[in-house]
């Protein structure tokens, strides 16, 4: 079955599904993004990816350029004709299409609107998240607002590609000071020997992941020791465990860092998805 994508207003193939050359997207990366996830049909954590969504949209002066619930209505619409089940949807959002020009285009321009759907091998990842992943560390070299879901993401694609080509899955950003930011795709958390979990505050140095916010709730929720503040690559090290999270990976144990963390850590049991899902299912 071909893939269907959603593109300003209509549903296409997704070989025709393209936009303009002069997209400021195309041309500037002057847009925002979301990715979630989608299990059993149901949309996670739809309510707080709309809100993050619009608050990046809200930082770079981009109209939302459609009610929450249209928007809402599309996402659903691109599920059903991909016949998705279980995998992510992707939105994307620019400032639309305007002769080149660095200024902001013309008032009247409308916002480009992408969303596309794919399946993923949900259960695949959560053979990585038994066996745990390999990660390289990277001086984070992006720019300080980091916090806005932009689709400039070309650091974090080449420390993604720099992963890769030593044999490992993910970076972690580290700062001026040896404190780890993020993942290229991910946030990072360890868990110290004396069994506090540690997450670095959300500050413009990283993106507020959803499923970093949803975990730090589940974390409160069972009454586990948890302390938001930046940690070291040497503290991660030393660490009795460290994961990431994302939406497309709920919590995942990193067993390895090629250039720093020891061998062998326990993975973190991730949270019972059904609580996950209980909330998604009470935002839905
Ligand atoms: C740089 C970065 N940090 C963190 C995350 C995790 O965010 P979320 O849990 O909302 O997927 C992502 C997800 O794509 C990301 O790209």
């Amino acid at each position: 079955m071909s893939r269907i994508a959603y593109v300003n207003g209509r549903y296409l193939p997704l070989r025709q599904a393209t936009v303009h050359i002069e997209d400021r997207g195309y041309q500037f990366s002057d847009g925002v993004y979301e990715v979630c996830e989608v299990r059993d049909g149901y949309v996670i954590d739809q309510r707080r990816h709309l809100a993050r969504l619009q608050r990046s949209l809200d930082e770079l002066g981009i109209a939302m350029p459609m009610s929450e619930t249209a928007l809402a209505i599309i996402m659903r619409e691109c599920m059903r004709r991909n016949r998705l089940h279980d995998g992510i949807i992707y939105l994307q959002i620019t400032r639309g299409v305007a002769r080149r020009d660095h200024g902001f285009p013309p008032p009247g321009t409308h916002p480009s609107v992408v969303v596309t759907a794919r399946s993923i091998d949900f259960a695949g990842n959560e053979r990585t998240a038994a066996e745990g992943l390999a990660i390289i560390t990277v001086p984070d070299n992006r720019w300080q607002r980091v916090d806005i879901k932009s689709i400039s993401l070309l650091p974090n694609v080449l420390a993604k590609q720099a992963a890769r080509e030593r044999g490992a899955k993910e970076a972690w950003f580290v700062d001026q000071d040896g404190h780890v930011t993020e993942g290229s795709s991910s946030n990072a958390w360890i868990v110290t020997k004396g069994g506090k979990v540690v997450t670095r505050p959300a500050d413009n140095a990283m993106l507020r992941g959803i499923t970093r916010t949803v975990l730090i709730e589940v974390i409160e929720a069972h009454g586990l020791q948890f302390e938001e503040r930046p940690f070291t690559v040497e503290e991660a090290q030393g660490a009795r465990e460290a994961f990431l999270t994302s939406a497309t990976f709920t919590a995942i144990a990193l067993v390895l860092a090629v250039t720093a963390l020891g061998p062998v850590r326990r993975p973190l049991t991730a949270p019972e998805p059904v609580e996950v899902e209980a909330l998604a299912a009470e935002a839905a």
